[in-house]
């Protein structure tokens, strides 16, 4: 058995995160971002494994789940949720009703659900557990699995501000968090749970770019990658605004002012603009399919 990775007691901007005040923690559905989950929290010490019960429909994922992390790990949901008092639903949105159906008889009524199924709204889990329940949806993206995501967190009708707290210590021990309103959650999913995509064809098209010009494809997508890494850390460093730290990099009559003429008649800002824009109305439609 390997136990988690151990880190320190702080999430990436600083924070220090204190053990969960919780008893017993159910994971429903161990798949990429419910491992992803599972290995942030013991690892930063939220939680201890004593106090994790893991579910997957998958019996030899389940069994994995339980020998790398030494939690107890099952098939039966109903089993991992009896005495929960933190539930975090992590299967994927077309499996979220029937999992809350085969659940509901076993959930204690003063349990938190935290749900990171995408497009799945409060009001469908309020409503498929009928009990007054506290819910927590939130929506991650991939750089979550190296503690390098940003995860949005928005709240049901019966959850409290204590429930956010305890949502933002789970996901602040991979990434950034912000606490928005529910109505925003399509177009966060538009713009940063889809945009790792958009960035990495960004950072393959500078990196095509460069072997463009002879320089080896390794070399250039590392350059690429940095490139855009550094930047967007600049952005976060200084709170200033990109088209200010753009002009910093412009001199007159240089190189870079070439660039950005190109960029614009490739019309760059309003691809991407449309890109997040589309891929919210997405989103929007399949709030409508999975909640109706
Ligand atoms: N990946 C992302 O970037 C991302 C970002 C934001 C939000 N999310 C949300 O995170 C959720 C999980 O996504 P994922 O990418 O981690 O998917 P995933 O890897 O497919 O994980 C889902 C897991 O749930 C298991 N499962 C299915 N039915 C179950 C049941 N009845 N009881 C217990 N476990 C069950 C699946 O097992 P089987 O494989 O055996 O069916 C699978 O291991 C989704 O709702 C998604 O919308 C994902």
């Amino acid at each position: 058995m390997r136990s988690a990775a151990k880190t320190d007691h702080k999430d990436p901007t600083g924070t220090l995160l204190r053990p969960l005040p919780v008893r017993k923690l159910a994971l429903i559905g161990a798949g990429k971002i419910g491992e992803a989950l599972l290995s942030s929290m013991l690892g930063a010490q939220l939680i201890s494994v004593s106090r994790v019960v893991a579910t997957d429909a998958d019996p030899p994922r389940a069994d994995y789940i339980g020998e790398k992390y030494g939690v107890k790990a099952l098939t039966d949901n109903r089993q991992a949720v009896a005495g929960a008092d933190l539930v975090m639903l992590s299967v994927k949105p077309q499996q979220v009703r029937e999992v809350l159906r085969e659940i509901r008889k076993c959930l204690p009524k003063n349990s938190l659900v935290i749900s990171v199924a995408a497009s799945v709204t409060t009001a469908l889990i309020e409503g498929e557990l009928d009990r007054g329940h506290r819910v927590i949806r939130v929506m991650p993206n991939t750089p979550c699995l190296i503690r390098q995501g940003m995860t949005a967190i928005c709240r049901g009708k019966h959850a409290t501000q204590e429930d956010l707290k305890i949502a933002q210590a789970i996901f602040s021990a991979m990434g950034r968090t912000v606490v928005v309103d529910e109505r925003h959650m399509d177009a966060i999913t538009g713009l940063s749970a889809s945009g790792p995509a958009y960035v990495y064809m960004i950072i393959e098209s500078l990196a095509e770019g460069g072997v463009k010009l002879g320089l080896p494809r390794e070399l250039s997508t590392e350059l690429s990658a940095q490139t855009l890494l550094g930047a967007s850390a600049l952005v976060l460093h200084t709170g200033e605004h990109p088209a200010k730290l753009k002009d910093v990099v412009t001199t007159p009559a240089g190189c870079t002012i070439d660039g950005l003429l190109e960029l614009e008649e490739g019309g760059l800002r309003v691809t991407l603009i449309k890109a997040v824009v589309r891929a919210a109305e997405r989103a929007r439609e399949l709030v409508e399919s999975h909640n109706s």
